[in-house]
């Protein structure tokens, strides 16, 4: 009887066709640039929400919406590209040997991590639109439209309540998200994290 003596963490490529093998064992270069680069900005936007409640001088607030604003923009531009690759070019992932009801919980995450992705700048230049200080990427253009249509505090504070919401919802995520990448990693002890990390 033949019996599998391939390590753990190279028992990952599993197949949805019998006779075809999945080509793709971790993720593409550029997979894995983009996911980092989303990240690790994500992670310095985050800080805003000790950044914002601290600011005592409206001069502090504004040079923060423009470092805001800056920052989110360009993680914009790497979310849609991002956005891009899995959704329309439809790039090959891995698919990983585990149980069903992992992959399907790790499905459900990943979906409302891409949910938040777009939920998050969306309701970001919403809440520039409507705010009653200047809010400039780059010092460029001046997003907030209170000039042209007068600032309104209920729908200001509604908006950026739906802001709020959807970076909380992320914050919990992502401690399920991190939980379950430092779970494959130590305990399971297979290919998943190596997936995504750099390297070959
Ligand atoms: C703001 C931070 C992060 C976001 C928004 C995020 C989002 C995502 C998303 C949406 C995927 C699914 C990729 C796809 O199949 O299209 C993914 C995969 C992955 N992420 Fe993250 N991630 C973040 C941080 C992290 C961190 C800190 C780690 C490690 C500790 C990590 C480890 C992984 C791994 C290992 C995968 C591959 C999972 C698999 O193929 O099943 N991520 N991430
Ligand atoms: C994924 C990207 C983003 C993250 C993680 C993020 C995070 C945050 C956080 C943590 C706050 C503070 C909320 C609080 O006080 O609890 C905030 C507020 C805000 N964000 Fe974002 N944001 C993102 C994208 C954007 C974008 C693209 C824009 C618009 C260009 C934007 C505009 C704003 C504005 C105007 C506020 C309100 C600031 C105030 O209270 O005066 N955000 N954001």
């Amino acid at each position: 009887m033949q019996t599998n003596t391939l390590p753990k963490s190279d028992q990952i490529a599993t197949t949805r066709h019998p006779l075809k093998q999945n080509k793709v064992d971790r993720y593409d270069r550029v997979y894995k640039l983009l996911h980092w680069l989303v990240a690790g900005l994500i992670l310095l936007m985050l800080l805003a929400k000790f950044g914002f409640a601290s600011a005592i001088s409206q001069e502090d607030k504004i040079t923060m919406l423009i470092g805001h604003s800056s920052i989110g923009s360009i993680l914009t531009l790497f979310i849609m590209m991002r956005l891009i690759k899995r959704f329309i070019i439809r790039s090959e992932r891995p698919t990983h040997n585990m149980p069903s009801w992992q992959k399907k919980v790790s499905s459900l995450v990943h979906g409302a991590l891409y949910l938040c992705l777009v939920m998050i700048p969306l309701t970001g230049y919403l809440t520039a639109t409507m705010h009653q200080l200047p809010v400039m990427p780059f010092t460029l253009i001046d997003l907030s439209m209170v000039s042209t249509s007068g600032y309104n505090q209920a729908d200001f504070a509604l908006i950026r309540g739906l802001h709020e919401s959807f970076i909380n919802l992320l914050m919990a995520l992502l401690v399920l998200h991190i939980g379950g990448a430092l779970f494959h990693k130590f305990i399971r002890k297979d290919g998943v994290m190596s997936s995504m990390t750099p390297g070959k």
